[in-house]
C-alpha cells in the first residue's frame, strides 16, 4: 500500500527525502504572510461513538467540554494577539465530534475569533442528525453560522444497522429545515458499503433532495486499520461504476461537483474546510497549513488544556517543507476541488506548473485524466475516480499511520512518511 504513496512522493518531490514531522513547533505562527487564509475548529464531543469513525473525538462530559472550550478560547488569544493587526481570513469551519454539545459557547468562540480575524465568506458547522431542530438551528443562525453540514451516513434501516447508527426522521429534517435558513444547506454520505447499488445511494440523494439538502458529500467509506469496524470495503471495479453512475446523476439533475465527494445546486455554494491554500487550525487534532510548514495539534484532550494553560501551543509535530513538498502539497489539495489553475499555481510558487510539472501534465493529458481550458487544468471523470483512489492510499499510508501513533501517544519524538 505504502509503496504506492512513497514512489509518487519521490517522483514528484524529485528526492528520496521522506516527509518528516517533528516535535518542535513556532510560538508564533507565520499566517500574517499567507493569502486565502481558512480558520477551522475541533471540537472532540460526541454523544456515542460510532465504530467507523476515525476522528478525534470522546464521549461528552460537560466538565470536561467546559475545560476543553476555556482552553480553545485561549489557544485562539495566544495565536491570533500575535499578530498586529486583524487578518482577513476566507471562512470558518466547526467540526468534530458533535460540535453543538458546545452550543452554549459558540457565540464566545466567534466573538474570539472576530477580535482577531475579519472572515469574509461564513462560517460553517458539522451537526449530528439528532442536533436538526428547530431551537438549535435558530440558535446557530443567531451565533452567525451560515453553513450547516449533517451527518447522514445514510437513510436506509440497512446501513444503518451496519454503520450502528439510529434511524433518521426525513419529515422531521424537512421540517426544521424548512423553518431556519442557512446558506448552504450540506448532507454527509457514506457511500461503498458492502452490496450497496446504485439504486440504494440514488434513493439516499433523493432524499437529502427532499429535505432540503441543496449540497452532498458522498465519502467513500474507509476502512482505518485502528478503528473497530467490521464493515468490509467495496472492489475498486464496483466502486467505479457506482461513483460514475451518481456522478452521472447529479449532473442530470443539474447539480455541479465541485470537489471530488461533493456536489452542489450552483457552483456558489459551498461547504469545504479543506480546499485552501493555508489555514489554520485550532483545538485537539486540528492542522495548520502555512506557507512552508504543516503543524498538527496534539490528540490528547487533557494534553492539550495543560499545554494551553502553561501559554503554549499545543503543537505536537510539525513538518518543514521543501519547495517541492509544498508544491506536492498544494497541488494535492487544489486537485481535490478537481480543477488546479495555473495561474494560482505561479501566484503561489512564482515559478509556471509546467516548467516544474510538464511531463507530469503531459502524461496526464495523455491518459486521459485531465484536459486544459484556458488556464485550468480539469479533472475528466476518470481523472477523477484515479484521484479518488489514490486518496484512498494517501488516507491509508498517510493519515491512518499518523492519526493511529498520535491517538495513543500525545508528543511522538518523530514520524516519518
Ligand atoms: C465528524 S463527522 C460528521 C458530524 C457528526 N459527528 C455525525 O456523525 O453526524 C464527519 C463525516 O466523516 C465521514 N466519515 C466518518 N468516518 C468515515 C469513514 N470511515 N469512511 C468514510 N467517511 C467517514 C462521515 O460521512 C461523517 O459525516
Ligand atoms: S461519526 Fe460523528 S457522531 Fe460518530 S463518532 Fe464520529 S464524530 Fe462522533
Amino acid at each position: 500500500m505504502s509503496v504506492v504513496t512513497t514512489l509518487t512522493r519521490m517522483w514528484l518531490t524529485k528526492s528520496f527525502k521522506p516527509f518528516t514531522f517533528k516535535n518542535e513547533y513556532d510560538e508564533k505562527l507565520p499566517y500574517e504572510e499567507c493569502e486565502s487564509l481558512g480558520l477551522y475548529i475541533h471540537i472532540p464531543f460526541c454523544m456515542s461513538i460510532c465504530n467507523f469513525c476515525p476522528y478525534c473525538k470522546v464521549l461528552y462530559s460537560k466538565e470536561l467540554c467546559d475545560e476543553y472550550i476555556d482552553a480553545l478560547i485561549k489557544e485562539i488569544h495566544i495565536t491570533g494577539s500575535s499578530s498586529g493587526e486583524k487578518k482577513q481570513v476566507t471562512s470558518l469551519y466547526f467540526g468534530g465530534g458533535t460540535p453543538v454539545l458546545a452550543g452554549n459557547r459558540l457565540s464566545e468562540i466567534i466573538e474570539t475569533v472576530n477580535k482577531y480575524f475579519i472572515i469574509t465568506e461564513g462560517i460553517g458547522i458539522e451537526l449530528h442528525p439528532e442536533n436538526v431542530t428547530y431551537e438549535t438551528l435558530s440558535m446557530l443562525q443567531k451565533a452567525g453560522i451560515t453553513k450547516i453540514s449533517i451527518g447522514i451516513q445514510s437513510f436506509s434501516s440497512k446501513y444503518q444497522n451496519i454503520l450502528g447508527r439510529n434511524a433518521v426522521n426525513i419529515d422531521e429534517l424537512k421540517t426544521a429545515l424548512s423553518k431556519v435558513h442557512f446558506e448552504t444547506v450540506s448532507m454527509d454520505f457514506i457511500f461503498a458499503l458492502p452490496n450497496q447499488s446504485f439504486e440504494d445511494l440514488k434513493d439516499d440523494v433523493d432524499k437529502a433532495f427532499y429535505a432540503g439538502a441543496n449540497h452532498i458529500a458522498i465519502y467513500p467509506f474507509i476502512d482505518f486499520t485502528y478503528t473497530k469496524s467490521s464493515v468490509e470495503a467495496m472492489s475498486k471495479n464496483e466502486k467505479r461504476k457506482l461513483l460514475d453512475d451518481i456522478t452521472a446523476y447529479f449532473f442530470e439533475k443539474g447539480y455541479v461537483r465541485n470537489s471530488i465527494w461533493t456536489f452542489a445546486d450552483s457552483k456558489n455554494t459551498g461547504y469545504s474546510s479543506m480546499t485552501r491554500d493555508n489555514f489554520l487550525g485550532f483545538g485537539c487534532s486540528a492542522t495548520t497549513l502555512l506557507k512552508n510548514q504543516f503543524k498538527i495539534n496534539t490528540f490528547d484532550i487533557k494534553s492539550y488544556c495543560s499545554r494551553i494553560n502553561e501559554n503554549k501551543l499545543p503543537t505536537s509535530l510539525t513538518i518543514r517543507f521543501t519547495k517541492r513538498q509544498r508544491m506536492i502539497y498544494w497541488l494535492f489539495w487544489t486537485a481535490y476541488s478537481t480543477k488546479v489553475n495555473a495561474d494560482d499555481f505561479k501566484k503561489f510558487f512564482g515559478v509556471s506548473i509546467e516548467k516544474m510539472y510538464g511531463f507530469e501534465l503531459w502524461l496526464a493529458k495523455v491518459f486521459g485524466f485531465i484536459v486544459k481550458k484556458d488556464n485550468i487544468y480539469e479533472m475528466t471523470l476518470k481523472g477523477a475516480f484515479y484521484y479518488h483512489y489514490y486518496e484512498n492510499f494517501y488516507t491509508l499510508s498517510y493519515i491512518d499511520k499518523m492519526w493511529g501513533i498520535m491517538k495513543d501517544n500525545p508528543f511522538p519524538k518523530e514520524i516519518k512518511l
